[in-house]
């Protein structure tokens, strides 16, 4: 494996504490610490806030660096406080009739169901699709079976998509069993269709570079892979679709909005057609300085090499576990990996052992200094990039000791 992209000196990990769950909550660099007490420090002193610097200048430089960090363009990035915003954001903006449909898969996170679901009195049906046989979620979560690189998970999307859908909405990377979806292949077949494709991207951002050529809408917090604490994240629209939304109606999302020199309340503006037309106005500033810190860290190595190197990292501890008592999982897991249907976690089925069961396993494995995280029948871990081969080989012979 070769060198971590990410000097591990830029965060402020403890010795011999191995963080493999920012699936859960990222480790924020020093610098971004350092970045809000800067910032504190002058609203201590508010005459040394500067607001064409702090408040127009700093917004403005995270949606660069979060354009950057997924490959886009500012003027389509949209500050939220978090994924969910974002989602609601969508859901609230669109134009909707009785009768029509949001699909996704079974099993997202919730924070992209209720977002559709709380369409349901305006008569918009939410209905979710089984990615494999055996595929479960909900009450019975635990019993589901775990993709195989067999399984066609895009195929019973689109084989789903019905004459009522307005969109289809996922996870790039699924939080659970941690697959990927070919946001290509999807995203052509809605456009085929007239349905507007909206993802998830949290699990897979800062980790893997999204192709959004057929993508109208993405949505992420910061506090993932992105690195930042949790309050503020972004959206990103396709040009083409943004114009179909209704602007959220904030100070900030109007022409000259920000410019005194005019009257405030001179209401005779046009909306605003770039990504500022989407958000809820003046951002969380303090995460704003921040998020544009780890946005930074991430850019100045670029998220393909951390991909790159958290693929070596994933392959090196399926290799180390392939003959041990986890080998059946990292057959599967490395046939997924070997047909990119897989983000940043790498999610090992509970194969039987159940929910107290992994949970006795995780905290083994806290007490050991390693902090994984299980969720729906899956122990995840999750590589970034700053850890070492010797991260997952500490993390192979902490799986075959706890199996
Ligand atoms: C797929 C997915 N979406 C969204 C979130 C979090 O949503 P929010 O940013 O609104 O807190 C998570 C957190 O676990 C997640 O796994």
């Amino acid at each position: 494996v070769t060198q971590p992209p990410l000097d591990p000196g830029l965060l402020q990990l403890e010795p011999g504490l191995l963080w493999v769950q920012h699936c859960s909550d990222g480790p924020i660099p020093r610098a971004s610490a350092s970045a809000v007490q800067a910032y504190l420090e002058r609203e201590l002193k508010p005459w040394t806030v500067d607001f064409q610097r702090d408040d127009l200048e700093l917004p403005a430089a995270v949606r660069r660096e979060a354009a950057r960090a997924i490959g886009a363009s500012l003027e389509d990035i949209s500050l939220t406080p978090n994924t969910s915003s974002g989602l609601v954001t969508l859901a609230q903006a669109l134009d909707w009739g009785a009768g029509d449909e949001v699909l996704a898969p079974l099993g997202e996170f919730p924070s992209n169901a209720w977002p559709w679901k709380a369409l349901e009195a305006r008569g918009v049906c939410f209905r979710e699709v089984p990615l494999w046989e055996g595929h479960r979620a909900g009450v019975g979560s635990w019993d589901s079976s775990a993709p195989q690189v067999t399984d066609d998970p895009e195929g019973r999307i689109l084989a789903a998509l019905g004459p009522r859908t307005r969109v289809l909405a996922l996870s790039w990377v699924r939080f659970q069993d941690g697959l990927k979806l070919d946001l290509r292949r999807l995203g052509e077949a809605c456009r085929a269709k007239g349905v507007a494709f909206v993802v998830d991207g949290i699990q897979g951002a800062g980790c893997a570079v999204p192709d959004l050529s057929w993508v109208d809408a993405f949505a992420t917090g910061g506090h993932k892979g992105l690195l930042a604490p949790q309050g503020l994240g972004f959206l990103w629209t396709a040009p083409s679709f943004r114009p179909r939304l209704a602007p959220t109606g904030s100070w900030l999302s109007v022409e000259q909005g920000s410019d005194f020199s005019r009257s405030s309340t001179d209401f005779d503006r046009a909306w605003l057609a770039d990504g500022r037309r989407l958000e809820p106005g003046t951002p969380d500033i303090l995460s704003c300085a921040a998020l544009v810190e780890s946005l930074r860290t991430l850019n100045a190595v670029g998220v393909d090499s951390i991909q790159a190197h958290i693929r070596e990292l994933q392959v090196h501890l399926l290799d180390r576990l392939a003959r041990g008592a986890w080998g059946a999982e990292a057959a599967r897991l490395k046939a997924l990996l070997g047909a990119d249907r897989l983000g940043p976690i790498l999610a090992f089925h509970h194969e039987g052992r159940g929910v107290q069961g992994m949970l006795r396993m995780l905290s083994e494995a806290t007490a050991l200094g390693i902090h994984p995280s299980v969720r729906e029948g899956y122990f995840r871990i999750a590589f970034h990039g700053w850890h070492t081969s010797e991260d997952a080989d500490r993390i192979a012979d902490c799986l075959e000791a706890l199996s």
